[in-house]
């Protein structure tokens, strides 16, 4: 697997993986605006050149806050997630961050999950926080060291 920058020629690929996979997917605009940002967007990839995930983080001061990470449905459970977050927090790590933060919707028990076995633990609720398809969800904030 190769962890390499997004770039705005990525942005079809990594929409098709994002709007497969999450119910409330950020738009292309979400995407651009983030690369423009400077915030760290990164793809992974394997060998072959197969965009198979992304993530984007912001790094704030001290503080990472991971915005954004997922892996297309057909290489899920593959222990890829867990690579790619491990690859954000080396990356912050070198970037001198001295914490890493995110907010996860309460029902996405898989990605609490990857959190939880990755020594994130929970900081804070925000009530009704995202928009659901049942009225308003939760979300959880988590945090650790780094
Ligand atoms: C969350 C996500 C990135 C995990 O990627 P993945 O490659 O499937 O995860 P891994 O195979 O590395 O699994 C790591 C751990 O995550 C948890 N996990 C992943 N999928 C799970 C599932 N379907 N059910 C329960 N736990 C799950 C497990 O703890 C797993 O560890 P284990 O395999 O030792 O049990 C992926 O499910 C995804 O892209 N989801 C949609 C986008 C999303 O929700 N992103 C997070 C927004 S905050």
């Amino acid at each position: 697997m190769i962890l390499r920058a997004m770039k705005e020629s990525d942005l079809d690929d990594v929409l098709a993986i994002e709007r497969a996979v999450h119910a409330h997917p950020w738009t292309l605009g979400n995407f651009s605006d983030a690369l423009r940002s400077g915030y760290a967007c990164k793809v992974y990839e394997t060998d072959a050149g197969a965009l198979i995930g992304y993530a984007v983080m912001m790094l704030a001061v001290d503080e990472a806050e991971l915005l954004n990470i997922a892996i297309a449905s057909s290489q899920q459970r593959q222990g890829q997630g867990r690579m790619l977050l491990g690859e954000m927090l080396a990356l912050a790590r070198k970037k001198e961050m001295r914490r890493m933060v995110l907010e996860v919707r309460a029902s996405n028990a898989s990605a609490i999950a990857l959190y939880r076995s990755a020594g994130f633990s929970d900081i804070g609720l925000r009530r009704d926080y995202y928009p659901g398809h049942a009225g308003r969800e939760d979300a959880i904030l988590m945090g650790r060291g780094l």
